[in-house]
């Protein structure tokens, strides 16, 4: 599987790509920055840093887009810490990102390789995606799919009372690539939130006995520790993994083709994920919405493939 991961690393950012770096059926074409959990400059730094982690300098990473295309930059550096690495932060990286920037390496990447053979894996907001259907349509019926970590049906928000995090962050970019015909597989939080690190699955993190479980243990304790507090729970969701996870095991998710919209204009309700789960619009679907999940499946996989590392 040919995959490009656009992302705004962030610590859960930084653990997907790692799980792509360790599944051979995965072939990392490159990663995408943008603006989201902190500034593209911390977002961009974080994935290069990521790849000397994991000894993978081969993999180009292009920064993308600094802001929304038409709201304020918000961010969630109450979540991340102010470098979005808080927890572990990593050396300063050796490696610079590709002079080419995120949208035009999509555009290039996806007219050079045959048409539905490349997957998109996104994990922040969509800035970048939108930002490339802009400049060339055309790549819309190149992509095979995208997978995405955003919105919520049950679940409703976790930034605001109405919205997740990547869609509240750029809800134009997200109404633009749900509209595009693109095949989308959407997971929302009412999958992650089914997906608890609690304090017994990070110390099996913690115990993978190599360099990684451990950093990824002390990214997820801080990571966590707010969301924990948020929800009352032992340890918070495990939320952009999934995306690269479920490439691998798709069978450990389960969910509905259905439409979904997204609002661009309420103050009250900005960048909520208007899901039909009942089918009540009469809209045609435009995204495999997923719903439910194999914990143990889950975790057992992660912990699998980063003991790879
Ligand atoms: C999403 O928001 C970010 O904080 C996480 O990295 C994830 O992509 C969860 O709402
Ligand atoms: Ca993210």
């Amino acid at each position: 599987m040919k995959i490009i991961i656009d992302t705004d690393p962030g610590q859960d950012d930084a653990v997907a790509i790692l799980v792509a770096l360790a599944s051979p059926e995965i072939e990392l074409l490159g990663i995408t920055t943008v603006g989201g959990n902190v500034s593209v400059a911390h977002t961009t730094a974080n994935a290069l840093k990521t790849l000397e982690l994991a000894g993978r300098t081969d993999i180009p990473v292009h920064a993308g887009a600094a802001r929304p295309l038409r709201r304020a930059p918000v961010d969630a550096a109450h979540v991340h810490g102010a470098t979005g690495f808080e927890g572990v932060d990593l050396p300063p990286p050796r490696l610079r990102a590709q002079a080419e920037p995120a949208a035009e390496f999509l555009v290039r990447t996806l007219a050079s390789h045959p048409p539905g053979s490349v997957t998109l894996c996104t994990i922040g907001p969509m800035t970048n995606i939108a930002l490339a259907l802009r400049h060339a349509p055309a790549i819309a019926s190149r992509i095979g799919r995208i997978v995405a970590m955003i919105g919520a049906w049950s679940e409703v928000g976790n930034i605001t009372a109405a919205a997740e995090f990547n869609a509240y962050a750029d809800p134009d970019a997200a109404a633009a690539v749900f509209a595009s015909g693109i095949p989308i597989v959407m997971v929302p939080l009412d999958v992650t939130h089914r997906l608890q690190i609690s304090a017994a699955r990070l110390s099996r993190l913690r115990a993978l006995g190599n360099r990684i479980g451990p950093v990824v243990a002390d990214w997820f304790a801080f990571e966590k520790r707010f969301e924990a507090e948020k929800y009352g729970t032992d340890g918070g969701p495990l939320h952009d993994p999934n995306t690269i996870l479920l490439l691998l095991r798709p069978e450990l998710y389960e969910g509905r083709s259905v439409n979904v919209r997204f609002e661009t204009e309420s103050p009250l309700t900005r960048g909520m994920s208007v899901v039909d789960w009942w089918g009540v619009s009469g809209l045609p679907a435009n995204a495999l919405v997923l719903r439910t999940v194999d914990a143990d499946g889950v975790f057992a996989l992660l912990n699998e493939r980063l003991g790879r590392l």
